[in-house]
């Protein structure tokens, strides 16, 4: 027993130091040699497939926070301050042209049975600007204007809302007829 464990002792000696020639133990060794094996199928997920980088992982938190912080003020003031707004008018206009133009046109004078016409003094659901919002977001039940609520956010709502509103007063090329009660100016 004594000299297996002189055995053991590594010859070196350091001022009296003397080092044991301790093995780890074998629960350490095999966890150490499945880390090395777990390391290849895990850098392939990370770098051959999509969406598992740390930079992937920035990307989708910036989208997040960007996306909160073009949050619009829906309250009747600002929608009035929209219809002077060219960058808040201009990103109305684009989800105009992509959700709302098969229906109302893309100069808003709509199509017979299937949208009104937005650019006359005529609302049947709308007596003051805000409406707009509610009724894109919501739709009128039981007509073609369908709900948006769940596939617009709610910042291109208030956008697209101060777009359509912002058609009102132009001259489309073929007008629906008037629909509806005549309602004051928006502001
Ligand atoms: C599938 C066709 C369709 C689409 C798409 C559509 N609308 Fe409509 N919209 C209608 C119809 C039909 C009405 C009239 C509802 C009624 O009879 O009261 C209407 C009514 C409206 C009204 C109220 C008009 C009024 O006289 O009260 C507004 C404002 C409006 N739509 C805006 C929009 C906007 C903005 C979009 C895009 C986000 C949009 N609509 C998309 C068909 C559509």
């Amino acid at each position: 027993m004594a000299d297996k464990q002189e055995d053991l002792i590594l010859d070196h000696n350091y001022d009296g130091i003397e080092e044991y020639d301790n093995p780890m133990p074998g629960w350490w060794v095999w966890g150490f040699i499945l880390t090395i094996i777990f390391a290849f199928p895990y850098w392939a997920w990370v770098h051959l497939s999509e969406g598992h980088t740390i930079l992937d992982e920035l990307d989708t938190a910036m989208a997040a926070a960007s996306a909160g912080q073009t949050e619009l003020d829906a309250s009747h003031d600002a929608m009035v301050g929209y219809l002077d707004n060219a960058a808040v008018l201009a990103a109305g206009k684009d989800t105009f042209g992509a959700v709302c133009a098969a229906c109302h046109t893309a100069d808003g004078g709509g199509l017979q049975g299937l949208g009104a016409n937005l650019c006359d003094d005529n609302y049947k659901n709308v007596a003051v600007i805000e409406d707009i919002i509610t009724i894109v977001r919501d739709g009128v039940p039981l007509t073609a204007m369908l709900p948006q609520g769940a596939s617009l956010k709610p910042y291109q709502i208030v956008e697209v809302s101060a777009y359509a509103a912002s058609l009102r007063g132009t001259t489309p090329a073929n007008p629906q007829p008037p629909y509806g009660d005549l309602i004051p100016a928006w502001k």
